[in-house]
This record gives C-alpha cells, sequence and structure tokens, in this order.
C-alpha cells in the first residue's frame, strides 16, 4: 500500500535503526520519501547496518547523504537531549527497545533502562522540542510508539488481542514494554504530546538475528545443528512478515488518530511446531539432503512463563485505515528462507544457542 509523507515532515528520527524492524523502517523511508533519517542506536549485540548500506550500494549517494547514524544511548537523557535540539525533528519512530525475552529473564535490568527509562526519556526530550515548535510545525509532528502485543498477555481461548484489551504481561521484557506504552499514553494526556501507539504481532523476514525462532530454525536446519523447540512445540503466535508490519506503522503513524494505539497482526496463526516443520518442508524440497530437515528438531526445557498464545483481531486498523496484511504466511516465509540462504554467512557473527 502506498504511503505518504505530510509536505512538512523534512527530518525524522528512528530510534533503533540498526535493529530488524528499525533498519527495514530507515531502508523502506530512504527509498520511497524524500526525508533525512537520523538513525539513533546504542549499537548492542543485535545492531547491523549491512542491510541499509547494501541498500545505499544499490541506489546510490543520494541515499547515504540522508542516512544519519548516531550512536547513541536513549537511557542517557543529557545526551539524548543535545542530540535532539541538534537534529531539530519533525517526527519521531521510537523502536529502539531490548526485544528479546529470554535474555529478559536472564537479566531483566537493561530492560528497564533501555525500554522504560529510554522512552521516558525520549518522551521527555520530544516535549521539551515539541514545545518549542512553531504551531505548523506543530501540526505535523508526532511521536509513533511501536509495541508489541506480548502487553496483553496470554490467550488460552478462540479470543483475539484488540485495543480493548487488558494488560497483562507476563515476561520481563512484555512488562518493560508494558510500561513504556503507558508513559505514552501519559505523555499525550498530561502533556498534549501528539503520540500514537502500535502493537503488533511477532515479526519475521530477512535481516531478522538467528536468535529468534524462525531465522534459528532456518540457519541450524542448514548448518545440520539440532532445530530447539520449546516445551513439546504447541505455543501459537501470530506471524507477520516485517514489511507488512513497517506498511502498517507508516499508516498508523502519518494517518491514523492522534493519541490512539492501533493493534496490528497478521490473520497467521500456527504453532512453533507448525513454523518449524514448514521450514523443513520447504528446504526439503528447495535444498534435499539425505535426510528430512525435520530429524533435526529437538524439544528443549520450556522458557518459565512461556505465553500460551497471541493473535490479533485486525478489525479497527482495517476499518479506520483500511490496511490488511498484503503477504500469506507460506509467501512471507518462502521469501524469508530463500534470502537466508543467499545470506547464511551474515548469521554466522551472531549464532547463538537457544530458541
Ligand atoms: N520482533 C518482533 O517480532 C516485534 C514484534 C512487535 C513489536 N516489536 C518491537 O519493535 C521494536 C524493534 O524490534 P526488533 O525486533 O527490531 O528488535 P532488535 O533487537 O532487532 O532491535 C532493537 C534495536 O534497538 C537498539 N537499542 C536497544 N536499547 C537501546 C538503547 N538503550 N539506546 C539506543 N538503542 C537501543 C538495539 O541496539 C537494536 O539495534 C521493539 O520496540 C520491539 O519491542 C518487535
Amino acid at each position: 500500500m502506498i504511503f505518504k509523507v505530510p509536505e512538512l515532515c523534512k527530518k525524522i528520527i528512528i530510534t533503533g535503526g540498526a535493529g530488524f524492524i528499525g533498519g527495514t523502517l530507515v531502508r523502506k523511508l530512504l527509498r520511497d520519501s524524500e526525508c533525512k533519517i537520523f538513525n539513533i542506536d546504542k549499537f548492542g549485540y543485535a545492531s547491523d547496518l549491512t542491510g541499509i548500506h547494501n541498500e545505499i550500494k544499490l541506489l546510490g549517494n543520494d541515499l547515504k547523504r540522508r542516512h544519519n547514524i548516531i550512536k547513541i544511548d536513549i537511557s542517557n537523557k543529557q545526551i539524548l537531549s543535545k542530540t535532539f535540539q541538534d537534529i531539530d525533528p519533525d517526527f519521531v519512530f521510537h523502536l529502539a527497545a531490548e526485544s528479546h525475552v529470554d535474555k529478559s529473564i536472564e537479566g531483566p535490568e537493561i530492560f528497564l533502562r533501555s525500554n522504560v527509562l529510554g522512552t521516558f526519556n525520549l518522551l521527555e526530550v520530544s516535549r521539551e522540542h515539541f514545545e518549542k515548535l512553531s504551531p505548523e510545525r506543530k501540526k505535523v509532528f508526532r511521536f509513533h510508539h511501536v509495541s508489541t502485543d506480548e502487553v496483553f498477555g496470554s490467550l488460552n481461548n478462540k479470543s483475539k488481542f484488540s485495543e480493548k484489551s487488558p494488560y497483562r504481561p507476563n515476561s520481563p521484557y512484555s512488562a518493560s514494554k508494558a510500561a513504556s506504552d503507558h508513559f505514552v499514553r501519559a505523555w499525550q494526556s498530561t502533556y498534549g504530546l501528539p503520540v500514537s501507539i502500535s502493537n503488533c504481532s511477532n515479526n519475521f523476514g530477512p535481516w531478522q538475528l538467528p536468535d529468534k525462532l524462525i531465522p534459528l530454525a532456518i540457519y541450524n536446519a542448514i548448518k545440520d545443528e539440532l532445530i530447539p523447540i520449546y516445551g513439546n512445540g504447541q505455543n501459537i503466535r501470530d506471524w507477520l512478515f516485517v514489511e507488512d508490519h513497517i506498511d502498517a506503522i507508516l499508516h498508523v503513524a502519518f494517518r491514523g488518530l492522534e493519541g490512539s494505539t492501533y493493534c496490528i497482526g497478521g490473520c497467521n496463526e500456527y504453532t512453533n511446531l507448525e513454523v518449524v516443520n514448514l521450514i523443513c518442508d520447504f528446504l526439503n524440497n528447495k535444498v534435499p539432503k539425505t535426510n528430512d530437515y525435520k530429524d533435526q528438531i529437538s524439544f528443549v526445557e520450556d522458557r518459565p512463563g512461556h505465553d500460551f498464545r497471541y493473535a490479533i483481531d485486525n478489525t479497527f486498523i482495517y476499518s479506520d485505515l483500511g490496511w490488511k496484511p498484503t503477504y500469506s504466511f507460506e509467501e512471507g516465509l518462502r521469501n524469508t528462507i530463500s534470502w537466508y540462504l543467499e545470506n547464511i554467512n551474515w548469521c554466522e557473527k551472531f549464532v547463538n544457542s537457544g530458541p
């Protein structure tokens, strides 16, 4: 679907633009707009600019001029405040976050610092900045916060999450994202900062680190390693191809109701075991070997507090903005697997153990 950047929106901050989803958003805005992008990231273990650099090489130097890399940690308010003053942004997309649930169980504190304090700092500097803007620029400015459906907890039955679902986060990661959502909403209600929030289901696609289920399964399958699956593999996720997520974010941020929350889902519910079986079936066809790739599946001890099911009801975003996913799960998965087969060397530097 086509998106349109408001005319007065020339300078866009994207936090977390060296990560998987943020990087996809940076590439999309470099490709399909004329805005200057200010990519704020602390450049931690999950960061990589190869995808953006490839895009720049492909499409030329104009993109390079419009992509500004700023290495800072958003939990440091003083540096963030100075950076904001220097950039003088028209729009903020906030994606920077510690994002790995298992890491949040092993060491939750960094999640509090990055996801809660970091969001608080960003809201505060955005508020100070917004108050100084001219009336024309105030009409354009917005703080769009990218969040997750995990803030709503776990579903057991056939119901789905919607904008009306109560918050019931179960992991330190989802608790930190839930807290950040509340801060964003409060900065709108209390200070009148123009915000929007999107809560999205599980993403997959190129450039995702092989420490998340789909890229890990593909990588381990190709490398003849065991493919770990938590518990009995029956946990259900609603998968969305990352390009569709970016499209939805742009619709919500540029056209969605100020102060509103939009749930974004893929309408693609699969158990983890079904996802891995599909990956194995695809590889059995595309790069057959003597054994079935499914022989590599290995069930491992379940994650504590592992949410059973997530699923999103897309009614509001569809009725309000006409947005719906364009990729079927099978199509997105085929693209993703083909991409990893061609880019397996990129994964090497990130390889980790565990799902
Ligand atoms: N991956 C998913 O399935 C999914 C689904 C819904 C929502 N989200 C949300 O989307 C956002 C991006 O997720 P992702 O999968 O791309 O994550 P990611 O881990 O790939 O990227 C996150 C980026 O944020 C940066 N970052 C973290 N803490 C920072 C800090 N204190 N200061 C500056 N930069 C910092 C990291 O260095 C990294 O480059 C997150 O907010 C996440 O909660 C992710």
